[in-house]
């Protein structure tokens, strides 16, 4: 029987499936480094926030398929993975209804400001100071949606349903696709930033994407716009954010992606103005934690089984000489 190793511990009703077809360890623990004799043991991994790094890849000449209970990948060295002829399965669109849903969550409480009212209705405050806050409705106001993947689309389709203009941009997405929908399609995204009420960070954070909002980019914002990110931290500098929010140079933002998980309670980040966190809890629902567990578990049997699946962040791996035998 193949040995698959577990980071930790799935959902009963995968775990069930995981016990017929395979020998388990669960290892409790994010950090491979802390049990390499297991990792080096096992045929597959997967791994639920766990890193996987060059060093353990080359020292576990066993493995044959790395399974990401996640959409994102950056916590697997996936260069390193496709030299070896590993596939990297993910769980491509399985959570981006709830991450998608979860964005509005944030717009609305940001803009809403749901959690300072939440205060001051549970504190007794019940002053009416028309005037003085600058919420908006949403009809009618512009989204700007950078990246239209699996979650950038849930999230236009959201937000058109309830009158919002959709400005797109993604350099991997035709203007027809875009247009089609009546999206408004943007050549580059600082253009959308200057003109939007809302902008929204749905890419993969890779070398192209870090840092791709700074301070540079926030200050040619509306001063009433609110920036939400809900993809990765490092994608929006989280310290040019917080700043910006102190000095009122945008209205608010919603984040649950943070550049170290979990970030320092004294993190900048946690106490700018106007903000509101989630721990990065956006894919976080019956449903979508169920679809991942099931693609990830599937993945992993499948490439165990020989075969290849097709929802991997590397497919190229296919192409390579361990594949090709
Ligand atoms: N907060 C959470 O819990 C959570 C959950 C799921 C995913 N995520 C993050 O959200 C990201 C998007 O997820 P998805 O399911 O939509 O993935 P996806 O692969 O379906 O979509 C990503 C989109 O980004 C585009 N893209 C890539 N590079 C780009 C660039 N430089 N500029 C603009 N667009 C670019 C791609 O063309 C693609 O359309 C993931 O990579 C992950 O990091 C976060």
């Amino acid at each position: 029987m193949k040995k698959i190793l577990l980071t930790s511990l799935l959902h009963k009703d995968v775990m069930d499936i995981l016990y017929e077809n395979a020998e388990v360890y669960i290892a409790n623990d994010p950090n491979p480094h802390n049990y390499m004799d297991k990792m080096k043991e096992a045929d597959g991994a997967i791994l639920l926030l766990g890193k996987v790094d060059k060093e353990i890849i080359e020292n576990c000449p066993k493995l044959k398929v790395l399974s990401n209970v996640s959409v994102g990948y950056d916590l697997v060295d996936v260069d390193t993975a496709t030299k070896h002829g590993i596939p990297v399965c993910i769980s491509i669109g399985a959570n981006a209804r709830a991450v998608a849903e979860h964005t509005l969550g944030l717009i609305l409480a940001v803009d809403r400001q749901i959690v300072t009212w939440h205060n001051e209705a549970v504190n007794g405050i019940f002053e009416y100071k028309t005037g003085t806050y600058n919420n908006f409705e949403l009809l009618n106001k512009k989204i700007g949606i950078i990246g239209l993947g699996n979650i950038g689309k849930n999230v236009a389709k959201i937000c058109k349903g309830i009158g919002m203009e959709i400005l797109g941009y993604d350099p991997y997405i035709s203007r027809e696709e875009v247009e089609k929908n009546d999206w408004v399609y943007y050549e580059n995204y600082e253009d959308i930033l200057k003109v939007a009420d809302v902008v929204s960070v749905h890419v993969p954070l890779v070398p192209e994407t870090t840092d791709m909002i700074t301070m540079k980019h926030i200050k040619t914002m509306k001063k009433s716009a609110i920036l939400i990110n809900c993809a990765r931290g490092g994608i929006v500098n989280e310290n040019d954010l917080a700043d910006a929010l102190n000095e009122g140079i945008i209205a608010g933002a919603g984040v649950d992606v943070y550049e170290n998980e979990p970030p320092n309670a004294d993190a900048k980040i946690l106490h700018a103005k106007n903000i509101v966190c989630s721990p990065h809890s956006a894919s976080i629902t019956k449903e979508a934690v169920m679809n991942m567990m099931q693609m990830c578990v599937k993945g992993c049997l499948t490439v165990l089984n020989g075969e290849k699946w097709p929802y991997v962040a590397n497919p190229e791996v296919y192409e390579g000489e361990v594949w090709k035998k």
